[in-house]
């Protein structure tokens, strides 16, 4: 059975998916950057984007498991962009350039509609405004036989978990307070809605955590 999964989401100590500010210099909020710092090393992170080297440990194995078996995506607006509102026009073609590192369809939802968008490399930007079963059913169309990689951003992630829709998650978490921003799980109540720890890994730069569905 395929699965929603989360993979590869990095949060601070405290518990924050991005820092505050999110706008175009800061595509992450505030000192967001240093949640990401474990997989900007990897080998894996430096091949998407064309380069050579980087590390090659367990870091890197789990960042390249995060893209296996993956048949679509669905992202939240503010992870696509910082254009708020009604879309001005249809400049902004998302924060990954003419070759977005997706290779397959990517759903995102949006209250403001919007046409799909035909990138270099397979990736097509969908953009859903029939909320999130909308999206997941889009999505799962599109993936087949394959799971479907929930990328974020937090209030994205946030609305599924509340929804008991995501199978699993894998947290990569940061040795790093943020004090401020999008904060993952405050206020959810994770194993009332069935989730549990099912693995922990360190990792060169972080520490990762997979939770799963209890009997999943
Ligand atoms: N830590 C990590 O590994 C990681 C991974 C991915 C992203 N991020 C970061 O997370 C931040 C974005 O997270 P976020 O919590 O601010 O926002 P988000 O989840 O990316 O997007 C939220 C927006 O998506 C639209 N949306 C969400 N659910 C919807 C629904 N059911 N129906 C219609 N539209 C819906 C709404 O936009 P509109 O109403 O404006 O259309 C909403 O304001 C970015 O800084 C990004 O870089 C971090």
């Amino acid at each position: 059975m395929p699965k929603l999964s989360v993979r590869s989401f990095a949060v601070s100590i405290d518990g924050y998916g991005a820092g505050p500010g999110q706008d175009l210099e800061n595509p992450i909020g505030k000192r967001g950057l240093e949640l990401m710092e474990w997989f900007f090393h990897t080998r894996t992170w430096r091949a998407m984007h064309g380069q050579e080297g980087g590390e090659t440990g367990t870091d890197n194995e789990i960042a390249a498991l995060g893209f296996a078996g993956i048949g679509a995506w669905i992202l939240g607006r503010n992870m696509f962009g910082p254009v708020r509102g009604a879309w001005p026009d249809e400049s902004w073609q998302g924060w990954w350039g003419a070759e977005p590192p997706y290779h397959v369809p990517v759903f995102v939802l949006t209250h403001y509609a919007r046409a799909p968008l035909l990138m270099q490399g397979g990736t097509v930007f969908h953009f859903v405004t029939g909320g999130i079963h909308a999206a997941l059913e889009a999505a799962r169309d599109a993936a087949g036989t394959q799971d479907v990689r929930l990328g974020g951003g937090v209030a994205t992630i946030r609305q599924f978990l509340q929804a008991g829709l995501i199978d699993e998650l894998h947290l990569a978490q940061r040795p790093v307070l943020l004090g401020g921003g999008e904060s993952l799980l405050e206020g959810i109540d994770m194993p009332a809605l069935g989730y549990e720890c099912a693995r922990y890994v360190q990792g060169e730069r972080a520490s990762h955590v997979f939770l799963r569905r209890g009997g999943g």
